[in-house]
């Protein structure tokens, strides 16, 4: 079996492991891919999506799967195209992947649907905006469609969120869009993870993971500083909860609504006083979650995502460990706000822990920063002490200028 994997992220370092792990033995190949994922991977000469598309068709392969999200609604979509071409895909075609890109979309789909979701209103300016929060703090703004997990903000008062709204309506800091207004919700976040074919669903190992670029969730937003996963992270009645609640009308919805999914559907939620809400769907795996979930999982992925994406479900295909897995994530010099690099890794040499790279490059003088987040070190253990104790140490092992890293990963909110 051929299978393409698309992105160049630490999440695809993990889905191209353990895809090339699957007991079938397939042949991976990755775009754009990286130096850590060549490691493994086979790069795919390719420089834009046609020439990826002309790609897979030439070399045959059997399967092609979303890591990241962008190609997802990119032009066509990916999904959409490799129909046309004859390639299963494990990912959404472009209509249904409208539930991560348009924040607006994902929200209409949850209320139309009955799933439980915080209230919101879209606006499209700056008064709009102000009228809709109505003097009501805390607020959470978001920016319709796309921003690598930057176009978020929580906003304890006034001065906030008008510095917010003018990043997105003054500066234009994310491209043109609406903004959601949203209720503040509050609670432990969780992260659940469908494996949706058509009206069937298997929900995956869960985890949780640590957005704030500090210690006690302090800072800004980042693209996720930490995960942790297990599927003791959430009780057989949270899971039967959020399975009939959430999941399931979500696929019905789906259904419902004619929009086909196949593919990783992930749900972000809010666990509220009020019961499981969702805060986000987003049409792939988590950054960084995927990092510390594929550890954990055992049997055939590459024949899982092959029979789903060609419509076949095959849940007993996959399961999950019951242990624990922590991932620590190192960030560049000013990120999230920036990045730097070319700034030289040292300590991978005796690092025990897995290694996956989001953001760096091979040179003569060894691993080196090459975005924001840098390196996702992961750990697993029987216990969540035994795998957080772990990580933590092995990823201390591991440095550059500047790095940043959370030592509460797995500690907080647990
Ligand atoms: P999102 O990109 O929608 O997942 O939002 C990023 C982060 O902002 C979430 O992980 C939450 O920590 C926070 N957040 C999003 N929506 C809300 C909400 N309605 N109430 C409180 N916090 C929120
Ligand atoms: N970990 C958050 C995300 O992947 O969007």
């Amino acid at each position: 079996m051929k299978i393409a994997v698309i992105g160049k992220g630490g999440r695809e370092q993990a889905l191209v492991e353990t895809l090339a792990a699957s007991p079938c033995k397939p042949q991976i190949f990755s775009f754009p891919g990286s130096d850590a994922i060549c490691e493994t991977a086979t790069r795919i000469e390719a420089s834009d999506f046609d020439s990826l598309m002309q790609w897979m068709v030439d070399n045959k392969i059997d399967l092609c799967v979303a890591g990241e999200e962008s190609y997802l609604v990119k032009d066509e979509g990916l999904a959409n195209r490799c129909a046309t071409a004859g390639i299963p895909c494990w990912g959404p075609p472009k209509e249904s992947a409208q539930l991560e890109a348009s924040k607006e979309f994902a929200k209409n789909f949850l209320l139309r649907h009955n799933i439980p979701t915080g209230g919101a209103s879209a606006v499209a300016s700056y008064d709009e905006a102000i009228t809709a929060i109505g003097g009501k703090y805390p607020t959470v703004l978001k920016f319709d469609g796309l921003a690598a997990g930057k176009g978020v903000a929580v906003c304890p008062d006034a001065a906030s969120a008008e510095d917010f709204l003018r990043e997105v309506f003054t500066e234009k800091r994310f491209g043109e869009g609406r903004l959601l207004v949203e209720e503040f919700l509050t609670g432990p976040e969780i992260s659940i993870f469908g494996a949706i074919c058509d009206d069937k669903y298997l929900i995956l190992c869960p985890a949780r993971d640590y957005k704030r670029l500090m210690d006690g969730d302090e800072g800004p937003n980042t693209g996720g500083m930490g995960a942790v996963a297990s599927r003791q992270l959430a009780s057989p009645e949270l899971l039967r909860t959020i399975e009939e609640t959430i999941v399931a009308p979500t696929v019905r919805g789906l259904q419902k609504d004619g929009l086909p999914y196949r593919g990783f559907l992930y749900f972000g939620l809010m666990l509220t006083p009020d019961g499981p809400k969702v805060i986000e769907y987003n049409c792939r795996f988590g950054d960084p979650e995927c990092e510390a979930v594929m550890p954990l999982l055992r049997g055939d992925l590459a024949e899982f995502c092959l029979a789903g994406a060609k419509g076949e479900f095959h849940p007993d295909l996959i399961s999950f460990d019951n242990g624990w897995s922590v991932c620590c994530i190192l960030a560049s010099a000013g990120y999230p706000a920036s990045s730097h690099s070319g700034d030289i890794i040292s300590g991978l040499d005796s690092c025990a822990a897995r290694v996956f790279h989001c953001g760096t490059k091979k040179t003569p003088a060894g691993w080196v920063t090459n975005g924001g987040r840098v390196l996702a070190i992961v750990a697993q253990g029987d216990t969540l002490d035994a795998a957080r104790t772990a990580a933590h140490a092995e990823a201390a092992k591991v440095d550059f200028d500047g790095s940043q890293r959370r030592s509460d990963i797995a500690y907080r909110n647990m």
